[in-house]
Parts: C-alpha cells; structure tokens; sequence
C-alpha cells in the first residue's frame, strides 16, 4: 500500500521538491498550505498526478485539522512557518501564531488521522544562537539560544514534538535545517543568499554583502534536504532533534568567488554594515545524521550551485524571477 503522506508548506521552496521526491516514490500527497509564500507553480510537476491533492488552507484555522485528520496520513511532513526572520522581529505575534498556533493545530491532525509519524522543519542557522568557536561544528547536544522570536518559535516546535510524542506516542523527528539553497527558492524578500545573488547575476545588478563577508554560513542544496525528510519518515523519531548540513563552512566571500566563477561575471558586491543580531559563524555537525538516518548530503556546494544556475536560467527560472 502506498504510504499516504501530508505536506504542509508543500507549495513553498523546500516543500515542493519533497512533494516531487515523495510522489516519486509512489506515495499519495495532501499539500496543505495557503499560499502565503508557496506558488502554485512550484506543484507544476505535481499537477496531474493521481496521488496527488491540494488543500488551500491556514494552519492557524483549527479547521485544518480536521483537512489533515481526514486524510488518514501516515505521515506529516511539517514545513508550512512564518520563515522570515525580519518579519519575526517586527511582529513576533504572527510568527507565533504561525510556528507554534499552527504547528499545534498540525500536530492535533496527525494525531487524530493516526498517523505514525511526524516529521517537521527546524532551523539549525537560529536555533543555537552564536556559538563559541572552539564548539564547531554545532552538535544537537549544543544549548539552544535562539535570538529573533523566529528561532524561538521554532524551538518551542521542538518542544512540542516532544511533548506530542509522549503524551500520544506519535513519532516525532525535527530536522534542524542548514542554509537551504537550490531551485524554487524565492528570489524576493528575505530569500537565501544565493538566490537573492543569483537574481542580480541575472539582472545585471550589483548584490550587497553584509559586514565583512568572511560569517559563515552551511549551505546545503535542496535535494539533500528532502531526502533527509523522506528518510527520517521511515525510522522510528525518538523526538530527535537532527542537524541537516554538509558539516563544511562556506563564507560568503567563498561564494562570491564561486558565483562569478560559475557565471563568468566578475561580479564585485556592494559593502554594508553588518546587520544586527546576524552570527559570525554557523557550521552544522552531521554525525547524527549520519547514524540515525543513514543519511549524508551527496550533491554538495559546487554542483548544488551549478544545478541552481542552470534551475534560474532555465524557463522554470524565469516565472520565480518576474
Ligand atoms: N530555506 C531555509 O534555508 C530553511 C532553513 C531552516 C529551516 N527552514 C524551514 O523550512 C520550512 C520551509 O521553508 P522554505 O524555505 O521552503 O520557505 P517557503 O516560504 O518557500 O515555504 C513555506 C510554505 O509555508 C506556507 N505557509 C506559510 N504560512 C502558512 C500558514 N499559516 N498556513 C499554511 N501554509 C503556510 C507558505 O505559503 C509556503 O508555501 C519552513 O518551516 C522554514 O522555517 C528553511
């Protein structure tokens, strides 16, 4: 029997390639998600495909539960947030509301379908704060400081899957994502920076870096990530909480360099002060990964770059770009 299977989040960047990667694999898909950010032409691929249904719907409507329950998954895949770290900042409110509000009306879903497992979203660049070097890479076993209510949202995530898990026996895994970078990221707004560079490239226009461009970031391409999601789905989550990177620190002056390299335009960013609250350094240690999930990244920087270079200026590029 095919696995039944809910994404929420599904029409957003992340989300939609874990929408194409599990329809590969046979399952039957419910996206949930209202479009907030997500595009319905990220499911273009998905459109048409008999196991695949959308529901335009907000998390934060109790109501969705009951979408989400009467699908009977086995599964939820939960990626739909407030993802803006900015937009966190000037209305922790609505970030709540949507992280944690929405992420309990999820959890209730799953819970009252019978699903078996649950997997979700966390973000391993905010959940431990700056960290002191000599503790790099970060292991999930590092405090958990979050600065912007964004970070802190999502580590009561965490918290609430826990609880769910020992209270309902549902089990529950949160993947603590790196820097997430491929096709399908959203060039506007506070996008990834490798999208937000890509854009310029393509327009002509001169990107900006922040403070001195040697902070580092672990960028991990997209199909890394999904296939970390559809392989915490079949291991039994102990309420782990499991860092997803490549475990190699890239600085954003590296990427520049690789950018212009892979582009062929000597591209040089306009400088600006570094903005407030922004970490030095963030590297994600991977070794759990590795052991639980029998996981590791496999597509790597340099060719998660050209992929999306090709992704951007390819016609599926051009509609994300307008
Ligand atoms: N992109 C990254 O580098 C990164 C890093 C760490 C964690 N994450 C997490 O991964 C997940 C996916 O992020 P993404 O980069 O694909 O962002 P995205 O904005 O492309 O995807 C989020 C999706 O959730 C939907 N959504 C938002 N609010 C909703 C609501 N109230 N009800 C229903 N749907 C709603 C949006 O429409 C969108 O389709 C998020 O949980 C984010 O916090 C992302």
């Amino acid at each position: 029997m095919a696995v039944r299977a809910v994404i929420t989040g599904g029409a957003g960047f992340i989300g939609s390639n874990l929408v194409d990667r599990m329809l590969g694999l046979g399952a039957e898909v419910l996206v949930i998600d209202n479009l907030a950010t997500g595009h319905m032409r990220n499911l273009h691929l998905a459109e048409g495909n008999p196991n695949f249904s959308f529901e335009q719907a907000d998390i934060t409507d109790a109501h969705t539960s009951s979408l989400i329950a009467n699908f009977r998954p086995d599964v939820v895949f939960h990626l739909a947030a407030q993802a803006d770290v900015r937009v966190s900042v000037a209305n922790p409110v609505f970030d709540a509301t949507v992280n944690v509000i929405g992420t309990l009306n999820v959890l209730r879903g799953a819970v009252d379908g019978g699903a078996t497992r649950f997997v979700a979203a966390a973000s391993g660049g905010t959940l431990y704060g700056e960290v002191d070097p000599s503790n790099l890479p970060i292991a999930e076993t590092e405090p958990w400081n979050p600065l912007a209510p964004y970070g802190i949202s999502k580590k009561v995530m965490i918290d609430y899957l826990r609880s769910t898990q020992s209270l309902y026996g549902l089990q529950t895994t949160s993947l603590a994502l790196g820097n997430v970078f491929g096709p399908r990221q959203d060039p506007h707004g506070e996008a990834g920076v490798i999208a937000i560079f890509f854009q310029h490239y393509l327009a002509g226009t001169t990107p900006t870096v922040f403070g001195s461009g040697d902070q580092t970031r672990d960028f991990i391409y997209v199909d890394d990530v999904t296939a970390a999601f559809a392989a915490a789905s079949g291991v039994s989550g102990t309420g782990a909480l499991i860092n997803i990177g490549t475990g190699i620190e890239t600085s954003v002056n590296d990427l520049v360099r690789s950018m212009n390299e892979l582009t062929d335009k000597p591209v040089e960013p306009t400088r600006a002060a570094a903005r407030p609250g922004e970490l030095d350094r963030s590297v994600l240690d991977i070794s759990l990964a590795a052991r639980t999930l029998q996981w590791k990244p496999e597509v790597g920087i340099h060719d998660g770059l050209v992929r999306t270079w090709e992704w951007f200026t390819g016609p599926n590029g051009a509609s994300a770009r307008s």
